[in-house]
């Protein structure tokens, strides 16, 4: 399950070129939490001031995940569509060890220097920033929403809770606060994205089930692999078994991946997609296939798709570790340390093969590769975990979609804890700019985005 972890990427789609914002820098400590270390850094943020009725407007907050803040603020589109009724100046920081804002040049995400990646260190930078936004005034000119999807979403959730006195509250859109340890089953994740599929097409769901056996023993002869690297288009045959495990762990992401991104329009986020990728996909593994070659000819299809939209790979690299634009490379440390977020199969409720979370085997690879063992509840014990009575001003939205959905919050806490519930979105398709094809229950749900942002505004006037 380790490569699973490369999934918390916030997938966005309908890249709008016409957003226009400065490109700034924000100096800031390395360790907040200390007074040895005295270096600082730079990161970066982004503004746009278009719509912003100075002295009087908002500020729209987007707390920065785990990539360049440029793409967040290219494909958050709800914050850019709501600016101008708000009168809002928009704001998107980006999260330290991403993107450009690296503490020590390239060698950042060295295990040397790597230590100071954690959430409660960039979410220390964006309440220096937002303090500097407000002029470091003892009594803050503007009030100030959070926005985030995903990681993003849950620091925008997390800054809220931490810094009640600095941000009003939060949109926080599909956010997995619940994924850790003994909070959700591990297999949730798994579970969704089988049902995401089945709800398309159980014959789907009922081929790639069976694939598995299929590709473990067609891939025993070096004949069938000649031809499956042929069919597939793979950079390299599956010449070895953990060959083959690579390319079964490739696939796996791969179905998670269409599941989250299965939106009702083209995307181009991660990777370019058709509209409704798990349907587009499911037409090639609907049927009954008389032989193995016809079922793997068929998932090679749905590979094609995934991996070759736009026809411009030459082949699929499916032992690279990373497939898309985002540059995450950071985020492994992030989930080795304290995001600890169990992943399992149980091949029964799920179209996967069993694979058992092992925290201890989980734990060894991450100190053989950061030098560092991970706390399996900091994030509960930081972050509340189930426990959010005391929290306020928070809207945590999911689309039931998602697979990420099911480490979110689905009920509504309190009076100002409250859940959405997207029953036929996909991963944060909230914060996605709007779109012609959008479910009615997505238009209703920012509706509720902006009511709640409009109350909390007008709170903070009282
Ligand atoms: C940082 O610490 C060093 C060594 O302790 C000290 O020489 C230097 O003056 C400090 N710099 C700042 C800006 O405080
Ligand atoms: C890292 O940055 C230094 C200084 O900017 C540069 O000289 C070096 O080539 C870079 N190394 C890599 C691997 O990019
Ligand atoms: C395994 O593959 C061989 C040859 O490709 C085939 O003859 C056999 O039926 C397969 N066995 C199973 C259990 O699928
Ligand atoms: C593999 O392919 C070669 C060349 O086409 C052929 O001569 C050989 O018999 C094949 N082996 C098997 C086990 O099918
Ligand atoms: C894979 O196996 C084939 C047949 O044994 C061999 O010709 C080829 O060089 C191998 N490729 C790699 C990348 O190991
Ligand atoms: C699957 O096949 C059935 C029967 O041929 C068809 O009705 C259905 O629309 C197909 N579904 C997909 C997703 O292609
Ligand atoms: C978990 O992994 C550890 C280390 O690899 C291993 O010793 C242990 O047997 C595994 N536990 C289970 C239940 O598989």
């Amino acid at each position: 399950m380790w490569r699973a972890l490369f999934l918390l990427v916030a997938l966005l789609a309908t890249a709008k070129s016409e957003y226009k914002y400065e490109t700034l820098w924000f100096k800031v400590p390395l360790d907040h939490f200390g007074y040895q270390r005295n270096e600082t850094f730079q990161i970066k943020y982004l503004v746009n001031e278009d719509y912003w009725d100075r002295g009087n407007g908002p500020i729209f907050f987007y707390t920065g995940n785990e990539g360049q803040i440029e793409v967040f603020a290219k494909h958050t589109g709800f914050m850019w569509d709501i600016a101008q009724e708000f009168r809002a100046k928009l704001v998107f920081a980006e999260h330290r060890y991403y993107g450009a804002s690296m503490p020590f040049g390239n060698k950042s995400l060295d295990n040397k220097h790597i230590g100071y990646l954690t959430s409660a260190q960039a979410l220390a930078d964006y309440a220096d920033l937002v303090n500097y936004l407000q002029g470091n005034a003892i009594k803050p000119p503007y009030p100030v929403i959070a926005f985030g999807g995903s990681y993003g979403g849950m620091l925008a959730a997390y800054f809220r809770m931490k810094y009640p006195h600095i941000v009003a509250g939060a949109i926080a859109a599909s956010a997995p606060v619940h994924q850790f340890t003994g909070m959700v089953p591990c297999e949730v994740y798994n579970r969704i994205v089988t049902s995401s599929f089945k709800i398309v097409s159980g014959r789907c769901v009922d081929n790639i089930k069976s694939s598995w056996a299929v590709l473990r023993n067609f891939t025993k002869s070096s004949n069938n692999t000649a031809w499956l690297q042929k069919t597939w288009n793979l950079c390299d045959p599956p010449n070895t078994t953990s060959d083959v495990q690579t390319l079964i762990d490739f696939l796996q992401d791969m179905y998670g991946t269409l599941a989250m991104v299965n939106y009702p329009f083209e995307s181009d986020f991660l990777m370019p997609l058709p509209a409704q990728p798990v349907r587009v996909v499911c037409q090639y593994v609907n049927k009954t296939f008389k032989d193995d070659k016809e079922l793997l000819t068929g998932i090679g299809k749905v590979l094609d798709i995934y991996a070759n939209y736009k026809k411009t790979n030459k082949c699929i690299n499916y032992k690279s570790s990373s497939y898309g634009n985002l540059d995450a490379s950071g985020w492994n440390y992030q989930a080795c340390t304290e995001m600890v977020m169990p992943m399992c199969t149980t091949g029964l409720d799920d179209m996967f093969e069993k694979s058992p979370w092992n925290f201890t085997e989980f734990a060894e690879k991450c100190h053989k590769t950061y030098n560092v063992y991970p706390m399996e509840q900091a994030a509960r014990i930081q972050y509340g975990g189930n426990r959010l009575q005391a929290a306020s001003n928070i809207v945590l939205s999911n689309g039931l979609l998602d697979p990420w959905a099911g480490g979110g919050v689905l009920n509504t806490v309190s009076d100002t804890v409250v859940a959405v519930v997207i029953v036929d979105g996909a991963h944060h398709l909230d914060l996605m700019p709007q779109n012609p094809n959008d479910p009615g229950t997505v238009i209703e749900a920012r509706k509720i985005h902006k009511q709640n942002i409009r109350k909390w505004i007008n709170e903070y006037w009282k």
